[in-house]
């Protein structure tokens, strides 16, 4: 049962597995590891404990977690831009929610490793044909050619490649001035000037105007003040090809210990999350925080037991669990689930993924979300945490920072008509640059609440 026991960087090779590759060909696939398990950690484990550190605060209630990207990350939509659109939309959000919940904003994206995708079926229908299914680029190609599907153990290396520059452009921006609280406020100004819904939100955007003026009143030099110049942005993705997981689990020279380097959080699925396989197994052995998402067929007492083969120390931060219920399932589904984690004493950090459990496809085909169904189950997250007394640690988003149509409704309102204009996701269907800051104000509002 218990599925830390005799954990070793390979030991979840001894377990039940799913969602893996089928890789055509195993010697190309060793070598590959190989040389991935050479090349240099893509994070570093004191990064790692720093973000178990800010998690932790989280999980006590005194910070509050974004973690927003990509459902799937491109080989293909791999440029400067897009890197550096999606950050400015989380840090816009941001802002807004750190003024908003009078706490730290601990800012992770889903990004530089979000490169793999569990699927329901290993087939899909695309037209006519019927292929093997996507599995995100890490392993094979989104398009619709039996071809282009069979796994290349050489994506692994590119995944690994793409994740470094785009941390190092993560970085660059993060630190070197792109942050900056007052360019990022600037930002958002743009958008409440610029629509009829931002308009809504001028009280909070002149607020924040407010306390800016009042800290320079103060003689803090903005344009100075490190704390304000600079951000802390972590990584993270599903840990799912567990393979390419385990060529960049290293041992931390600093503690002996080891940590999964290929991000600073790895998450499981919904659909990995069994406490008897592979997936639970990798992650009670490594150190980094970890989350599990968890959707609406899991009851308390599978929690309790995850809570603690993931959390046997109790350490805060170490463990976050992502729920994604649905709209019209978390007020029923969410309370027992929180009592009885809470019940243990275990810490877990609890956010709210309101993307996966409001997804569907419209008559013209388009997977897609409703804008007011996602804002549905964020109401439902605060109002079941209030109930029981529980603090609603964070949100999870699919987002990019590109004027896609994907999602109905929010601000500028996309109708299921216009669905087709700028559909460009191979996975789930993301929130718009203008639909996250939208829902940046509107949670911050309920926040406020
Ligand atoms: C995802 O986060 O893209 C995903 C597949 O989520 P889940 O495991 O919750 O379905
Ligand atoms: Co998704």
């Amino acid at each position: 049962m218990n599925t830390a026991e005799k954990w070793s960087i390979s030991s979840w090779r001894n377990y039940p597995v799913s969602q893996q590759p089928e890789w055509p060909d195993r010697a190309q696939l060793d070598s590959v590891l190989a040389e991935i398990s050479k090349l240099p950690p893509l994070v570093f484990a004191g990064e790692a404990r720093g973000l178990t550190r800010h998690l932790g605060e989280a999980c006590k209630g005194k910070a509050f977690v974004l973690q927003a990207g990509d459902c799937a990350e491109s080989f293909a939509d791999f440029t400067a831009d897009s890197i550096r659109d999606k950050l400015k939309v989380i840090l816009q959000m941001a802002v807004v929610l750190t003024y908003a919940a009078g706490v730290p904003v601990v800012k992770v994206g889903r990004i530089a490793g979000q490169f793999a995708k569990p699927r329901s079926s290993p087939t899909e229908k695309v037209g006519d044909i019927e292929v093997p299914a996507f599995r995100g680029h890490m392993v094979n190609d989104d398009r619709a050619d039996p071809i282009a599907r069979i796994p290349d153990p050489k994506r692994l290396l590119a995944a690994y490649h793409q994740s470094a520059s785009t941390l190092n452009l993560l970085r660059a921006f993060t630190k070197g001035g792109f942050a900056d609280l007052s360019q990022v406020h600037a930002w958002n100004r743009e958008f409440v000037t610029s629509s009829e819904a931002g308009m809504h939100y001028e009280k909070i955007a002149s607020e924040i105007d407010r306390a800016l003026q009042f800290m320079r009143a103060c003689g803090i030099e903005l344009a100075s003040e490190a704390t304000i110049q600079q951000v802390d942005f972590f990584t993270s993705h599903e840990a799912l090809i567990l393979e390419y997981e385990e060529a960049l689990t290293r041992i931390d020279s600093l503690t002996g210990e080891p940590y999964g380097c290929s991000a600073h959080m790895l998450w499981v699925g919904e659909r990995t999350r069994d406490l008897k396989e592979a997936h639970i197994h990798y992650l009670s052995g490594i150190k980094n925080p970890i989350g599990v998402k968890i959707g609406p067929r899991a009851g308390a007492d599978e929690l309790v037991e995850l809570a603690e083969i993931l959390n046997p120390e109790r350490i805060p931060g170490r463990l976050t669990f992502i729920t994604r219920l649905g709209a019209s399932l978390i007020e029923e589904k969410l309370p027992p689930l929180l009592e009885g984690v809470s019940n243990t004493g275990i810490p877990v950090l609890w956010t709210c993924d309101p993307m996966h459990g409001n997804t569907f496809v419209t008559d013209s085909g388009f997977k897609t979300r409703r804008f007011d169904d996602v804002m549905e189950e964020i109401k439902g997250f605060f109002s079941a945490h209030s109930k029981v007394g529980t603090w609603p640690g964070g949100i999870h988003i699919e987002l990019t920072g590109d004027g896609v149509t994907e999602c109905i409704g929010g601000e500028p309102d996309t109708s299921e008509e216009s669905l087709e204009l700028r559909y460009t996701t191979m996975c789930d269907p993301r929130l718009n640059g203008r639909q996250a800051i939208d829902m940046a104000f509107r949670v911050a509002e309920l926040l406020r609440k």
